[in-house]
């Protein structure tokens, strides 16, 4: 199995995500980092250790990282979305393990480094920690394989500002170290995410699997398709992280990706947090498109496929 690293805000969908992962058996999860987002970091690192001890994985060492991002404090997070606890008020069963004494940037460049070559990352929470690991082995992009991140919205509109998305608003800055760094990287982000659906047939599925796994996943979505069922008419969610988890696991079929110059705005105006691809090429055959290097990214804007009955059957 390819090993892999994940860097998360526990969080709803992130708890489907590290769900999916635990159960693909061409993965091997050798560390979680824990950033601020949904919830706090220190929080959300919480919730990832119950979740992985839930899942039977104990020994999947869970790193505490940013509080803070860049270049402003974490102000709260998003209790509407995913709760005051980043598990839609359904208290996991507390796990005797604890965070690791590495934190979650520094764990990130120590896997790299033993993986080198072969590490694969997923980062579905705010990039901060990943910044901070370039920051500490500016070579990261060199000993990575491959980036997916959840995050951005090439075309589509954003979730929290007209343009932007919520793990590029939260640091805006850390998303642009990490695009401009040269990683092999595929954004997958709401063009995509949104339109994949988790239906209240499937929760109810998970419910009646019966397993305390599967129930502890079906309680913890009923906040989550609260929030969405004021937005969509009805019970259901999108699938934001777990799209990124499978299209890092291989597992989702991207059927339209190109690889594009992205630049992530950090300036204070209306754009903050906003990723543009440059997409001139693809929609208007503009020859002037600037050439594709560091700042390039394969951008997810089709998904072949229904994701949320593929993620229920794992
Ligand atoms: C992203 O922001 C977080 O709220 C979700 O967990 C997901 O990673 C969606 O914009
Ligand atoms: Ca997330």
């Amino acid at each position: 199995p390819a090993p892999l690293f994940l860097d998360c805000d526990t969080g709803v969908d992130d708890a489907l995500a590290i769900a999916w992962l635990v159960a693909s058996p061409g993965v091997d999860l050798v560390g979680v980092g824990a950033v601020s987002g949904n919830v706090a970091a220190a929080t959300g690192a919480r919730n990832t250790l119950d979740l992985l001890a839930l899942l039977g994985r104990e020994d999947v060492p869970v790193h505490l990282g940013a509080h803070d991002f860049l270049d402003h404090p974490f102000s709260g997070g998003a209790p509407h979305v995913h709760g005051a606890d980043g598990t839609g008020g359904v208290a996991l069963p507390r796990a005797a393990t604890e965070v690791s004494g590495t934190s979650a940037a520094q764990a990130l460049v120590d896997a790299a480094r033993a993986h080198a070559g072969e590490l694969r990352l997923l980062a579905i929470g705010p990039l901060t920690n990943v910044a901070l690991a370039l920051e500490l082995e500016p070579e990261l992009p060199r000993l990575v394989r491959e980036v997916v991140i959840m995050g951005g919205a090439a075309m589509a509109p954003g979730n929290v500002t007209a343009v932007a998305e919520a793990n590029v608003h939260n640091d805006p800055l850390a998303a642009a170290r990490v695009v401009d760094a040269g990683f092999d990287l595929t954004v997958v982000g709401l063009d995509v995410t949104m339109h994949q659906r988790f239906e209240e047939e499937h929760r109810q599925a998970l419910l009646a699997a019966g397993t305390p796994v599967t129930r502890v996943l079906g309680e913890v979505l009923e906040f989550y398709f609260a929030f969405y069922a004021e937005r969509f008419g009805r019970p259901c969610s999108v699938l934001h992280d777990p799209l990124a988890a499978g299209v890092a696991t291989g597992d989702v079929r991207l059927s339209l990706a190109p690889r594009v110059p992205v630049a992530v705005d950090a300036t204070d105006g209306p754009g903050r947090g906003q990723t543009i691809a440059d997409l001139r090429g693809l929609y208007h055959g503009f020859p002037g498109s600037p050439p594709v290097g560091p700042g390039a990214a394969r951008v997810a804007l089709e998904v072949g496929g229904d994701f949320g009955a593929v993620l229920l059957e794992r």
